[in-house]
């Protein structure tokens, strides 16, 4: 197992199709006002808003000097063309996006987007200089059937084809069992921490221990204030992707300020 240390915490804040971009500039602000320069040297923060608001967050971000990463939930794997209603990578690098998920599992079961596709964007996004959030997961019948881990580990192969190693070690792969996305029922950390080892040795096995170890893995899934820190602390979770926690900034703000809290 590799040391923790050695690799930054990333809290991302998923913010889904929520906020418009007024609402979006006001929570950057409020985030601004109650995350500390201790926070920031502590922890790597992004916000991840719908397309609609990512030139206002962009320069909410540089005229108040606040220091988060802009992110994006989605994008095509292609540069251009004739995909109505898609965004290409290319686009979001211009405006100083930094991170970008991929294969949320809303994105593989609500739109139907496949483990080639995903990949693809893996890709797309790497191209263009920006870091994928991969997510990976299983549902609750694959979990109790005992199929979570090779469930995740096929997401998990197919996901990384033919990313080099170097590559992946800048990634970021977000654990995120779907039973657990907005139901208020959260792994064990235990169990997250399990699973994201499984990940880290997958990774290993198919890039190599450079790669797993620099790889930083996040879990999503009903993180919330009082479980951030139980979850932060295991050797092998290196962030957390937030949903409805990241949508007020008292709630966002105690969970990037979990090592206060533990
Ligand atoms: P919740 O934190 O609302 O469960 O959402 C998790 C998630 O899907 C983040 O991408």
């Amino acid at each position: 197992m590799a040391d923790g240390n050695l690799r930054r915490p990333l809290i991302s804040g998923n913010w889904k199709m929520n906020l418009n971009h007024f609402e979006a500039m006001r929570l950057v602000q409020e985030l601004s006002y109650q995350v500390t320069r201790d926070d920031v040297d502590a922890v790597d923060v992004s916000v991840h808003p719908p397309f609609t608001d990512i030139r206002t967050v962009q320069t909410t971000l540089e005229s108040d000097r606040i220091p988060f990463f802009l992110g994006a939930q989605h994008c095509h794997s292609d540069a251009s063309g004739a995909f109505t209603g898609e965004v290409a990578p290319p686009m979001l690098a211009k405006l100083g996006v930094t991170y970008v998920i991929a294969g949320h599992s809303e994105r593989r079961e609500v739109f139907g987007e496949s483990d080639e596709l995903i990949n693809a964007k893996v890709r797309a996004i790497l191209a263009n200089e920006m870091v994928p959030i991969l997510c990976v997961g299983e549902t609750l019948d694959e979990r109790e059937a005992g199929e979570a881990q090779r469930k995740v580990e096929g997401q998990l192969a197919a996901g990384l084809a033919k990313v080099k190693p170097e590559q992946v070690a800048s990634m970021v792969i977000a654990y995120e069992p779907i039973w657990a996305i907005g139901t208020g029922r959260t792994a064990s950390a235990d169990d997250a921490q399990a699973m994201c080892q499984a990940v880290r040795e997958a990774v290993g096995a198919s890039h190599g221990s450079d790669a797993a170890d620099s790889v930083r893995i996040q879990y999503g899934g009903s993180v919330k204030p009082i479980n951030a820190a139980e979850l932060m602390n295991q050797p092998d979770i290196d962030g957390a992707l937030v949903g409805g926690a990241s949508l007020e900034a008292e709630s966002f703000t105690r969970i990037i300020q979990y090592r206060l809290h533990d």
